[in-house]
């Protein structure tokens, strides 16, 4: 066991190339780099583009890191990487690179989830016991409410997205809005523009039957129909109050299916984070609704909503401190994991 023990975390799921350095649960250096724009052209993320681009940022991320942290690699106690899910060959570079520092440094090394990571990255900065929670992780790939009693061990579904995912809405919207990739931020800016309650856009799941049966489930499929009937019907639209309606109708279901989560499980405190928990209106919004149902409310600061390395070193490090069995050497990437697969072993 070693609680206060320096872990290097690195990622490199998607498009960003990304190492943090904590120390315990102390956060020393974040260092991103994002081949972003070099995918903006193709309105999404080209695997092939984001593999190549780690590739070429890793080592002089890793040293950045190390710089930004006054360390140097001899003091890393154990390194950590996210071993999925993500898009495989981003993933395999991550993971190379992580197995290679391991070997070379001969420190333990820890394959993680990417979603518990997200999760994790609300430990930093925190002393004690971390209380089980129920979180609303919502990312460009996932949505969904989770169980957390415990961080490195036990974290299962309640529910999740039956089609889009709540980032991949924003992005899509965005889209057809023409406010450019990725679409969470620039939803975000545009709906300060306009009127959440302008247009009356549907909120899937949240009622009768629909809602008895999949009570922490989300559909953002018929929202995204129904901007774009919208859109097509109403020639002169103002694309601020679009932006800022079809955000409400998002944070509105986020925001009561997690709350009811809560009320129905029993634990009162939700987290919420992935790159949608960047965002200002669920953000504010989450504040009151989570403070009339007297419910804890835990967000990571925004730099540390969307991807980077302090989240997968931060994983790695409540795994190095509760004592659990690093990943063995050899360790392999996967895309699309299940949850309950929070540590490889
Ligand atoms: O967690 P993340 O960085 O990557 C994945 O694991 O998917 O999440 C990226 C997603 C994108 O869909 C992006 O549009 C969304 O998070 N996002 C936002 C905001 N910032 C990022 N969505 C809404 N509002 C934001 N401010
Ligand atoms: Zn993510």
């Amino acid at each position: 066991m070693n609680v206060d023990g320096v872990v290097l975390g690195i990622e490199t799921s998607c498009d960003e190339t990304a190492v943090g350095i904590v120390r315990g649960r102390k956060l020393l250096a974040n260092v991103i780099s994002s081949s972003v724009d070099e995918h903006a052209k193709f309105g999404g993320v080209v695997p092939e583009i984001a593999s190549r681009a780690h590739l070429e940022a890793m080592p002089a991320i890793i040293s950045t890191a190390l710089d930004d942290a006054g360390l140097t690699l001899a003091d890393v106690d154990a390194v950590a990487v996210t071993a999925g899910p993500g898009l495989i060959g981003a993933l395999l570079v991550g993971v190379s690179s992580a197995s290679a520092l391991s070997v070379a440094l001969n420190k333990p090394l820890y394959g993680v989830n990417h979603l518990s990571a997200h999760i994790a990255v609300d430990c930093l900065g925190t002393t004690g016991p971390l209380r089980p929670s129920i979180g609303l992780l919502v990312s460009g790939g996932h949505s969904s409410i989770l169980q957390i009693n415990d961080i490195t061990t036990d974290v299962h579904t309640l529910g999740q997205t039956m089609d889009d995912a709540a980032g991949e809405a924003f992005d899509k919207i965005a889209r057809i809005l023409n406010l450019g990739f990725p679409g969470g931020p620039a939803i975000d800016r545009e709906a300060k523009l306009g009127s959440g309650a302008a247009i009356a856009f549907p909120r899937a799941l949240m009622q009768g039957d629909d809602l008895v049966e999949h009570p922490f489930d989300f559909s953002f499929s018929g929202l995204k129909t129904a901007v774009s009937r919208y859109l097509q019907a109403t020639p002169d639209f103002i694309r601020a109050d679009v932006a800022a309606s079809f955000q409400e109708a998002v944070v509105d279901v986020l925001l009561r299916k997690a709350i009811r989560a809560c009320q129905e499980s029993g634990i009162d405190s939700l987290v919420i984070a992935g790159g949608v928990a960047a965002n200002s209106r669920l953000r504010e919004e989450a504040v009151l609704r989570c403070h009339r149902a007297g419910i804890e409310l835990r967000t990571p600061e925004i730099g540390l909503c969307t991807d980077n390395g302090a989240m997968v070193a931060a994983l790695g490090s409540l795994a190095l401190s509760a004592g659990i069995a690093p990943s063995l050497t050899g360790l392999s990437a996967s895309s699309s994991p299940g949850i309950e697969r929070i540590i490889w072993q």
